[in-house]
């Protein structure tokens, strides 16, 4: 048997080309999510339960990227992880969280706390709006009174279908925060907030749909409810759905990939992982989008270790690129990106996006509590296979806190982990992106396509892997 060689990101480098480049706001990381969505940064957030939810793909759809909410919730937690990243961004609320005045202030709290908002519109049984109430009106108020005895009732209205800069003007004039929308019958139309209109403008660098929310994809898994499910997050605006499974050159993935674009035809719909030209073909021509590349190569991933299998991450990109390139449909490198050099020589080995995980970990973004050992702030990064995410996947279906299985009925293939606490996803987005700039700028390329036409890698040996690193030096 012939072998043939497998190389990843610490195995080569990229030679350095003519540049005329002069500063790195004259790079352009645009870029292919899939088949008809298109990203202003190359990163995606990864579908795992310690990675995204609704604040981690908010904070990356802003800079410019995509969240995949992992599918780890009931389906209900996760189409309203979706909607709260629609709502989030968009200037104008569609269906605003509303709330009947014979409630108490103890039920209107709780509502807003779970929905993570700061006021709610105060409705009749016809839909017809009676009022509002935001924190204020709450504030010091017995949990018990009735909304209908704090809400402000003369509340300033505006028609749907009003201009944001009519609709700026009126919140500048009564000095308000929230603009209901009503029909001519009093009916709630939509919202506006004051919030959403500065956060429009905040970030000029977002990715949007066509209504200008933020864009934010949902992964399914390949049994069980994985239809139901697709319906749910695409009813409630997700962008594009991921087929997640850990071997997804397989019949498992693939037919699941038909039932999908067979129900939603319409449906932006991205399978993987696999790590292999065939396996990207196959998923290809089971009618995907985007393919996701990457079979054991995380920081949390020990599928190498258990099962023998996998391929290094950067021939996988390579080879899955090439029928990628064929079929007109990109490709997503999922697994061991630790630097902004990795990701450079992942779009530069034919990627268009690049999922990350541990690196966004321990942000205030991912889910999870920032926890502190010996003096030092950390936060879980766990694999999706790993032994406490299974438990953990197991007593949320059953409901239950024992657990009776055999712990060794259980084979694990990842890791559960800790990583520093490393504050706002922000500053690590900036980091990232920054990186892959002056990356593009080495290999003499404006743009990510530019720089795979470009890209020359050269292999190099354990001391110039070794040169590559701070050395001979104490690192302060
Ligand atoms: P990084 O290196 O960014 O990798 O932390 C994130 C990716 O790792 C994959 N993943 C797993 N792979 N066992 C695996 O073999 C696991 O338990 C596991 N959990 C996540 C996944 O592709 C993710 O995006």
């Amino acid at each position: 048997m012939e072998f043939k060689e497998g190389l990843t990101f610490d195995d080569v480098l990229l030679v350095p080309k003519y540049s005329d480049i002069t500063s790195r706001t004259q790079t352009n990381l645009t870029t292919q999510l899939s088949r008809n969505i298109s990203l202003n940064i190359p990163f995606v957030s990864a579908n795992m339960d310690t990675v995204t939810e609704s604040s981690m793909a908010v904070a990356i759809a802003r800079a410019g990227g995509i969240g995949i909410i992992h599918r780890f919730l009931t389906i209900e937690e996760q189409a309203d992880e979706v909607l709260k990243v629609k709502r989030s961004g968009s200037v104008i609320i569609e269906n605003p969280y509303s709330i009947t005045g014979d409630k108490t202030i103890e039920d209107a709290l709780d509502y807003a706390e779970n929905q993570d908002i700061s006021g709610l519109l105060v409705v009749d049984d016809n839909s017809k709006l009676i009022g509002i109430v935001t924190e204020r009106d709450l504030l010091f108020a017995n949990s018990k009174n009735l909304i209908q005895d704090v809400m402000t009732k003369d509340v300033i209205t505006a028609k749907a279908g009003v201009s944001i800069d009519d609709a700026k003007e009126l919140l500048h004039k009564h000095r308000i925060e929230k603009l209901p929308l009503i029909d001519d019958s009093g009916l709630v139309k939509g919202l506006i907030t004051s919030k959403d209109i500065t956060n429009n403008a905040d970030y000029p660098n977002a990715s949007k749909d066509s209504k200008g929310r933020p864009l934010v994809g949902a992964a399914v898994g390949v049994k069980g409810d994985f239809l139901e499910r697709s319906e749910s997050l695409l009813e409630a605006g997700a962008d594009t759905l991921v087929v997640d499974i850990a071997h997804g050159h397989s019949e498992n993935a693939i037919s699941t990939v038909k039932h999908i674009k067979k129900a939603f035809p319409d449906c932006e719909l991205i399978a993987g992982n696999i790590a292999t030209a065939q396996g990207a073909e196959d998923l290809m021509k089971a009618g995907v989008d985007a393919v996701k590349v990457g079979v054991g190569s995380g920081s949390i991933c020990i599928t190498r270790v258990i099962t023998g299998s996998g391929v290094p991450q950067l021939t996988a990109v390579m080879d899955c690129a090439k029928i990628g390139r064929d079929y007109g449909i990109p490709i997503i490198s999922d697994g061991g990106t630790r630097t902004s050099g990795d990701a450079t020589k992942a779009l530069a080995a034919g990627a268009s996006t690049v999922m990350v995980g541990s690196m966004l970990g321990g942000t205030d973004e991912s889910p999870g509590t920032v926890l502190t050992k010996n003096g030092k702030r950390f936060k879980v990064y766990r694999g999706m296979a790993s032994l406490a995410a299974s438990i953990g996947r197991k007593s949320k279906e059953t409901g239950s806190t024992s657990f009776d299985d055999d712990l060794n009925d259980y084979v694990a293939e990842g890791v559960e982990a800790m990583v520093p606490y490393k504050g706002t996803v922000v500053d690590i987005l900036k980091q990232l992106t920054g990186g892959v700039r002056s990356g593009l700028s080495y290999c003499g390329a404006h743009t990510i396509p530019q720089m795979q036409t470009n890209a020359e890698f050269i292999k190099m040996s354990r001391a110039g892997f070794a040169e590559s690193q701070p050395h001979d030096v104490s690192l302060m």
